[in-house]
């Protein structure tokens, strides 16, 4: 049957090989990339980053959308970026082998992927660091630090602008600013990279909601905070206004892994036999800080700086896998990939307007009302050019409001189911401050309102509880 659709494709649309697991040099990358749109051209687009590797290596990503490069309304964006550790190898060829399949799979009307790619826009980056990768494979792929950084020696998960740290002095100055904080930095610790400033720039410019970094060295679903707020070096668990969105998100994707989650498999060990631990034990996911603290990552940027939720996936103990394991490891990852990919549809989206348009940054704050004590998400996401937001949540009841300077906000209330595999859609008409206003007067929360039913008032509850919960901690 796979030969037969094979030749079947061969023949009608002139395509070459089957997909072939090994590790795939910086030529072959893009090669693959190439052959996978030639397979797919109204489905996939393939670009590089605004600028190379240090080496010159461009930082090439495939796209897949029914739209190719083309942002659609409600139509939510994820990506996956691997190897950004140059000799964490396993993200890299599990990417390719993504793009292979997505295509391969659509050809063959696989009415899931069908329904996937017409409803995101995916994007790979394969390799963030293509020279870390040459580096590794020249000297053997065997060593644990050699390749691990770009070509001047910097580690690129390190070298990305330390967010946290302003994110961290406002909370304990009590200012409610919690999102896109990259116009808050005064200083950068270090100049940033080539590859980090081609990636920020990609992380600014695509209204990404969802990603997911990939890295080797253990097995486990890391999300933020990857810094800690005291500067312990590890065992601090750090949360995020959205630590039980992240937690769900990670244990996504341990979950449909082969055992990342599995409590009964053995732990990594690093030479010493004593320090391998089983993340399984704890689901296969794991706070940022509570493992380590690190300063400068990426996942915690793309957070702080734009409304994209990313977590750091730890693939496995072997740093650059034998590549007669390189397919197996596809097959024990295959599920998690496309699961996690499906979370971008959870949590709820809409599209904000006025009498005339589309409102471009208003901003979108929740206060989550699943139990008696109402509890504001301190994490705001804004509006992008269609006025369209997606706003990741686990199950539960939220009030949820868009303001925008020069409108008078407008609160609605609303039900995140379980299972999810499309976002519940919540959309807002806003009105100018200057014209009429019926001006209901807002006191106590009043229980009991229906799913979806709008509500205007002047003063939003979130700034009430937020001031309130601020108030009692000074
Ligand atoms: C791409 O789209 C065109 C126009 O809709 C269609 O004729 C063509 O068959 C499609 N090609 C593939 C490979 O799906
Ligand atoms: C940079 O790349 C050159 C050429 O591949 C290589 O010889 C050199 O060892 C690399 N340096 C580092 C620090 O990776
Ligand atoms: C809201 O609260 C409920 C109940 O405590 C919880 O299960 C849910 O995860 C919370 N939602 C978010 C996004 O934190
Ligand atoms: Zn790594």
């Amino acid at each position: 049957m796979a030969m037969y659709a094979f030749f079947y494709c061969a023949f009608f649309l002139g395509v070459s090989s089957e997909f072939v697991w090994k590790h795939h040099n910086n030529e072959e990358l893009s090669a693959i990339l190439e052959e996978v749109h030639e397979n797919c051209p109204n489905i996939t687009r393939v670009y590089a980053l605004t600028e190379p590797s240090v080496r010159n290596v461009p930082l090439y990503v495939i796209e897949f959308s029914d739209t190719p490069g083309f942002h659609q309304p409600y139509k939510p964006e994820v990506k996956y970026v691997g190897n950004i550790h140059g000799n964490e190898v396993l993200g890299r060829e599990l990417l390719l082998g993504l793009a292979y399949y997505l295509c391969e799979e659509y050809n063959k009307h696989d009415r899931r992927i069908r329904n996937l790619i017409h409803n995101t826009r995916i994007h790979l980056l394969p390799s963030m660091n293509p020279d870390g990768w040459q580096l590794s494979t020249d000297t053997g792929g065997q060593d644990f630090l050699l390749g691990r950084n770009n070509n001047h020696s910097v580690d690129l998960n390190r070298n990305f602008p330390d967010l946290d740290a302003i994110t961290f002095e406002f909370e304990r100055q009590g200012i409610s600013h919690n999102n896109h904080l990259l116009k808050d930095l005064t200083r950068l610790a270090a100049p940033l990279e080539p590859e980090t400033r081609a990636v920020m720039r990609w992380i600014m410019s695509v209204p990404f909601v969802l990603s997911a970094a990939m890295h080797g060295g253990d097995l486990v679903a890391n999300y933020p905070y990857d810094e800690s707020r005291s500067g312990a070096p590890v065992s601090e668990y750090s949360a995020s206004p959205d630590d039980d969105t992240f937690r769900e998100l990670a244990m996504t994707y341990a979950e449909a892994h082969a055992d990342m989650a599995s409590a009964n498999r053995p732990g990594c060990r690093f030479g010493d036999e004593s320090n391998a631990y089983n993340f399984g034990k704890q689901g296969g996911v794991t706070n940022g800080a509570a493992w380590y603290s690190l300063r400068g990552g990426m996942q915690d940027f793309n957070y702080l700086a734009t409304n994209a939720f990313e977590v750091t996936l730890e693939l496995g103990c072997q740093k650059y896998p034998y590549e007669k394991d390189l397919e197996k490891e596809w097959l024990r990852n295959k599920d998690a990939l496309l699961a996690y990919i499906w979370k971008a549809h959870t949590g709820i989206k809409g599209i904000v307007k006025d009498d005339s348009g589309f409102i471009q940054n208003a901003v979108i704050s929740v206060v989550n009302i699943t139990d008696s004590v109402p509890r504001p998400i301190r994490h705001d996401i804004t509006s992008g050019i269609y006025g369209d937001y997606y706003r990741l949540l686990t199950p539960g009841h939220y009030e949820v409001t868009a303001s925008h300077p020069g409108y008078f906000p407008v609160s609605r209330v609303v039900t995140v189911p379980t299972h999810q595999t499309s976002a519940r859609i919540l959309n807002f008409k806003l009105e100018p401050t200057t014209s009429w206003f019926d001006d209901y007067t807002f006191g106590v929360y009043p229980h009991g309102l229906r799913d979806g039913q709008p509500r205007i008032y002047k003063r939003s509850l979130y700034h009430k509880v937020a001031n309130a919960m601020l108030d009692k901690t000074h």
